[in-house]
């Protein structure tokens, strides 16, 4: 079996069975060197190359997660980084986008040797480059290099052709199919995942391939599927079914599209101040059957402030944490990137009521969405 190479993750300790701290509240001011003891969870890279993923900042947040959970629930799981590296019993992973659900679902159930083996028919029968295998100085030396463009040349036309065979398939979430999608995300621009309206996987060529990294991350992240107990569900946090999920947790971690930034799950501004406020409202009843939860998001941005968000806030019954956003990688859309952006984590882990019920009602009256008394 093939090795993977020198883990260069963090080690990180959760506490010791018995911690009694979360059992009625979070301590806030709990360091992470307290945190030692004996259960501990490498931190893996997800498989999919997710815009916004939490890798970089899993430390800063997961601080601030419960230890004594059953039922952890990662809502708008995106690459599954974070749901992939907490402890729990049992973690459910909720997304809206079936692609990126039906993707992570095929890879955690695959077997490693086997999955490799599939993606080197595929490299063999769209004559694409394959650096894993190869060495990236194998496709330079012979010319196939040129300027800022990687391997975007050498694969230009084994990309569409596969990218068109793709978006002939009646059914794109078969098996064969979502080897397919792995491969258009390895090899396409910015080893995103973006579709036409017609479910047409629209990115161009990109300058990558598969190489070593690609490779460990399906290992570690197919390694850790076999370990842990997991759920992908594919669904809108406002549907039925999943609000009854969360209502069962007893974590859920929100990370959902930033309404005052830009990704590619939220292009056309689907994202907007209406979807903010259910899913404030989503949080503030699951606060009010006493599940517990963290919140991801941006605050503000070169002074444009996410106002329910702020508001809410405001109140004081909910904990506001600064996050170090400077985790980004960079990207095509580097510039401006990191503009004044406060990132920040908001939790419910500490039991409050309202020191004046009169704000409630004010809330609920102006902002459409009533918080606890
Ligand atoms: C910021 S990303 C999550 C990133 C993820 N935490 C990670 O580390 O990779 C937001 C996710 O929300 C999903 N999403 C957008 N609108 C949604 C909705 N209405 N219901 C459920 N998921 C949604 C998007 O598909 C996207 O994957």
């Amino acid at each position: 079996m093939e090795k993977v190479s020198n883990m260069q993750t963090k080690l990180f300790k959760f506490p010791s069975i018995g911690d009694q701290i979360h059992a009625t509240m979070v301590d806030w001011s709990i360091k992470e060197n307290e945190r030692l003891g004996e259960d501990s969870v490498e931190y893996i890279k997800s498989p999919i190359n997710y815009t916004g993923n939490k890798f970089r900042i899993l430390n800063q947040i997961d601080k601030y997660f419960p230890r004594d959970v059953d039922v952890f629930v990662d809502l708008f799981c995106g690459g599954a980084t974070v749901g992939f590296n907490v402890n729990a019993k049992k973690i459910i992973l909720v997304d809206n986008n079936i692609f990126v659900i039906a993707l992570l679902k095929h890879l955690a159930s695959s077997d490693y040797l086997t999955l490799k083996r599939r993606l080197e028919l595929l490299i063999a029968e769209y004559n694409l480059s394959y650096s894993a295998k190869h060495g990236y100085g194998y496709y330079r030396e012979q010319g196939y290099v040129s300027g800022n463009n990687g391997l975007k040349e050498f694969n230009h036309d084994g990309f569409y052709n596969l990218r068109a065979t793709f978006n002939r398939q009646k059914d794109k979430l078969t098996g064969h199919s979502l080897d397919m999608l792995y491969m258009l995300m390895v090899y396409g621009f910015n080893n995103d995942i973006r579709f036409n309206r017609n479910d047409e996987f629209n990115l161009p060529v990109g300058k990558t391939d598969l190489n070593k990294n690609n490779l460990q991350k399906l290992e570690q992240y197919i390694v850790r599927a076999k370990k842990i107990d997991y759920e992908f569900v594919c669904g809108d946090f406002r549907d039925k079914k999943i609000k009854k999920v969360l209502l069962k947790a007893d974590f859920v971690y929100a990370d959902p599209p930033y309404m005052i930034t830009n990704a590619v799950y939220n292009e056309s501004n689907k994202w907007g101040n209406q979807t903010e406020r259910e899913l404030l409202s989503l949080l503030q009843e699951l606060d009010n059957h006493k599940v517990r939860f963290a919140l991801s998001n941006v605050i503000s941005k070169e002074g444009i402030i996410n106002e329910p968000l702020e508001a809410w806030v405001k109140l004081g019954n909910i904990k506001c944490e600064s996050i170090n956003y400077h985790y980004r990688s960079s990207s095509y859309n580097k510039k401006n990137r990191w503009a004044n952006e406060k990132e920040v984590l908001i939790t419910n882990g500490h039991k409050r009521t309202f020191e004046n019920p009169e704000q409630a009602i004010y809330w609920k009256q102006k902002e459409g969405f009533a918080p606890s008394i």
